[in-house]
């Protein structure tokens, strides 16, 4: 799951995301990062920790990190929030099948519109929440997606 900072969106995906995988006993990795460098080591911002305590998910353990071009090789899927990282992580593709990785998180709830998860960094609370639902039925959307390929 990937954002711009790794403290506001991504972490959100990645805490719901991994909650969900981890709830129906699947073995899969999820991790976040995000594509600038500035929060490099910071936990996430206090308003996705209090957004997501308030649907009893814990995402303090995380910490932010960059994006580098061997996620491409460490990774099956790459979410990104919107247009801007979604852009910025086709430029470090080394090849098409690291680009084919790469999908707008959004598309999992709106296939093919290719809406943006807005940032909310410079926000009030409500841009908080109103991610977190975007982010909660998308991961719904994909964990959903994701099973039913692996029992085909
Ligand atoms: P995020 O939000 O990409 O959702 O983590 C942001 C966090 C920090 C900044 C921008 C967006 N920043 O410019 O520092």
């Amino acid at each position: 799951m990937v954002c711009l900072g790794n403290i506001c969106r991504s972490p959100l995906a990645h805490g719901l995301l991994q909650k969900k995988v981890d709830d129906r006993g699947l073995d899969w990795y999820v991790d976040s990062a995000g594509t600038g460098a500035y929060h490099v080591g910071e936990g996430p911002d206090p308003r996705s920790v209090d957004v997501a305590a308030a649907h009893d998910l814990d995402i303090r353990y995380q910490k932010a990190r960059q994006f580098i071009v061997d996620d491409f090789d460490e990774y099956d899927l790459i979410f990104a929030m919107d247009s801007s990282n979604y852009s910025n992580m086709m430029q470090l593709a080394r090849n098409e099948e690291d680009q084919q990785k790469i999908h707008l998180i959004l598309n999992e709830s709106y296939p093919g519109e290719n809406r943006t998860v807005p940032d909310p960094y410079y926000g009030g609370d409500q841009g908080f929440k109103n991610v977190y639902d975007m982010l909660d039925e998308a991961t719904n959307k994909l964990l959903e997606r994701l099973v039913r390929a692996k029992n085909n």
